[in-house]
């Protein structure tokens, strides 16, 4: 099988993007990026910071520059921050240049998960469940655009690696490359 074009994982923060596509690329046999690793590196800042220092609106516009970089270097896993898929110029570019996979999951496994950690900014502004369900709301009818969708509510990393790479091969037998 053949994948000449990235493959990005999008979904909401805690759905397992960055797990699932280290595995992911691990088996493919190629390189994974992580968005918010790599603009932290570029920046020099944690994603906290950036947020904090630079706000939000700026945040964005280094997330379209990191993607437009990195969907530019071919074959490769590229886990997304949770809200950069709701941009519509990236949404327009993973369509010319990747294969998208939303990973869904229920919000009580997101919840589950968001609350161990203190490293998303949305989240630190109010009740963290509020917030996080009215984002999942808004996000979902635009994640349901991607061309591929797991459900990682019952199984593990691994078990969503297999069901991503068996969607890929169906598509790779309709000649998507
Ligand atoms: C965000 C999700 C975060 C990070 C930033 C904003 C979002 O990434 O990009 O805090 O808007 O959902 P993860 O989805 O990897 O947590």
């Amino acid at each position: 099988m053949q994948y000449s074009r990235p493959i990005v994982l999008v979904g909401m923060m805690g759905c397992g993007k960055t797990s699932v596509g280290k595995q992911l690329a691990q088996l493919l046999g190629c390189d994974f990026v992580d968005v918010d690793q790599w603009i932290e590196t570029k920046e020099g800042k944690t994603i906290t910071e950036i947020f904090e220092q630079e706000g939000e609106v700026s945040f964005r516009a280094m997330e379209m520059q990191a993607i437009t970089y990195i969907l530019a270097q071919g074959r490769t896993v590229v886990a997304f921050g949770g809200g950069a898929f709701m941009q519509e110029p990236i949404r327009q570019l993973v369509k010319e240049k990747a294969i998208s996979v939303w990973i869904k999951a229920d919000f009580d496994v997101l919840l589950e998960r968001v609350l161990r950690k203190k490293t998303r900014p949305l989240l630190e502004k109010g009740d963290k469940s509020t917030i996080l369900k009215q984002l999942l709301s808004e996000r979902e009818p635009v994640y349901a655009l991607a061309d591929i969708v797991v459900d990682s509510t019952n199984g593990s990393h691994a078990v969503v690696v297999d069901h991503i790479i068996e969607k890929l091969n169906h598509m790779d037998n309709g000649n998507y490359s």
